[in-house]
């Protein structure tokens, strides 16, 4: 885990609240500390019953903040202090009564009123049982909660401390630190670059009325877009169909075919620094499409497809400048198929994931990667929300544009 001090001089207030996850926050806490973060925590009532503030007043160096009428050092009003003086809170483990609370305009302990002062960055970290966090009104609680701006680490999978299976857990402590370490710290480092993403499938028609497309959402791309826009670049994301909402500031071009998708990625492709190409394009499209209804008539149908063109090896013989970076849904040996993919298509690096994995690939809020660079380097990553990654993707890719100068 990377303990360099990225947090020095940086004001993180830590909402704990009652969840049996909180043993793991002691950890996460120390981890925060040893980055040099100036830590304030809060205990809600139920979380001082899993753990007393004495353990995280020796982890943070501070003493512990448990109620809301307590006096701040300057005798100003401690939520509003503490809010103002945050560079980002982040509440974990966030349980569905304080996702409910804030989702519902509630502020009747301290953690909640600070929540409601904070104009800094919200982070949280659900940790609860798989039904509580499948149930319906969290679940909208949630979506509510992200479409105003809070932002989320998706919990993992696994096996729960109620002894059911599922998702529910804690997320990565590595994950929750770099998440914090990345909203804390808004580098905006993708200022003045353009980033090209393509995202979701594409469909190929067969007649007015049907067409072949695959499993792909969107999701993994909107994550990118997101996360570029969000460090300051000028972003296009090309997109196949998806009910996806593109992020807020990106330029959005929506395609169907991969022969469209091909031509406006052409097109746009002399003004971009860096491209990840995400999308799940058709390798082939039927060759003639039928111009009225197919009407059934015997018990087999044939189709005779075409290909498409290749659109990241057409990028990759005409890079520049660029990055590029492409994916691989693999379904099997994931390594030597990406091995050979990289090189095929002189990508910058290309980012594999196996679709048969539960949390990776289609569909999916996480993924589970491997970065694979041309000189056959693998670099596999743990299981991480969509936005974590594009986080990780994009870092990489401007180390690597930095690095050809
Ligand atoms: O959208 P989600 O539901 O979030 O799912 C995410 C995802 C599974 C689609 C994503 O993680 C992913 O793996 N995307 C790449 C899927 C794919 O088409 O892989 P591929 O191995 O067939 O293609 C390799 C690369 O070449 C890809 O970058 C692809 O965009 C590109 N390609 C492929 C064919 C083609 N004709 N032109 C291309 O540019």
């Amino acid at each position: 885990m990377d303990l360099s001090p990225a947090l020095a001089g940086k004001y993180i207030t830590v909402g704990v609240t009652g969840g049996i996850a909180v043993f793991k926050v002691a950890q996460l806490v120390s981890n925060l500390k040893a980055r040099g973060a100036d830590l304030h925590v809060i205990m809600t009532r139920s979380a001082q019953e899993f753990v007393r503030p004495l353990t995280f007043q020796v982890l943070s160096g501070r003493p512990v903040y448990t109620g809301l009428f307590e006096h701040s050092s300057h005798y100003n009003v401690l939520h509003v202090d503490v809010a103002t003086q945050s560079d980002l809170v982040v509440v974990v483990p966030a349980t569905a009564n304080v996702l409910g609370k804030v989702a519902g305009g509630i502020a009747d302990d301290l953690l909640t009123t600070v929540i409601m002062a904070a104009a800094c960055p919200v982070l949280f970290c659900p940790a609860m049982n798989v039904n509580m966090y499948n149930n319906p009104v969290v679940r909208r609680n949630i979506d509510d909660l992200r479409g105003l701006g809070y932002h989320f680490v998706e919990p993992g999978v696994g096996r729960l401390a109620c002894g059911a299976q599922g998702r529910g857990r804690l997320a990565d402590l590595e994950v929750i630190l770099e998440n914090i370490t990345r909203l804390a710290t808004p580098a905006g480092n993708l200022r003045g670059l353009t980033v090209m993403v393509t995202a979701g499938p594409t469909i190929e028609p067969i007649d007015p009325v049907r067409y072949l497309t695959n499993r792909s959402t969107g999701k993994m791309g909107y994550a990118v877009a997101e996360a570029a826009a969000g460090k300051g670049a000028k972003v296009i994301l090309i997109s196949g169909p998806s009910v996806l909402t593109p992020p807020r500031g990106v330029d959005i071009v929506r395609v169907e075919t991969a022969l469209q998708m091909f031509n406006v990625v052409m097109e746009r492709f002399p003004e971009t620094d860096i491209v990840v190409k995400t999308a799940a394009v058709a390798d082939y499209r039927p060759k003639d499409v039928a111009r009225q209804k197919i009407k059934k008539k015997g018990d087999t149908l044939s189709l005779e497809f075409t290909r498409n063109p290749d659109i990241l090896a057409e990028l990759g013989r005409n890079k520049t400048r660029q990055i590029l970076v492409g994916f691989a849904a693999e379904t099997e040996d994931l390594e030597r198929n990406a091995r050979q993919k990289v090189v095929r298509k002189n990508m910058d690096f290309l980012v594999a994931n196996d679709v048969t994995q539960s949390g990776a690939g289609f569909g999916a809020d996480t993924n589970i990667v491997k970065f694979v660079f041309p000189d056959g380097t693998i670099k596999p990553l743990p299981l991480m929300d969509k936005l974590t990654l594009a986080h990780r993707i994009l870092d990489n890719a401007l180390l690597l544009f930095n690095k050809k100068g």
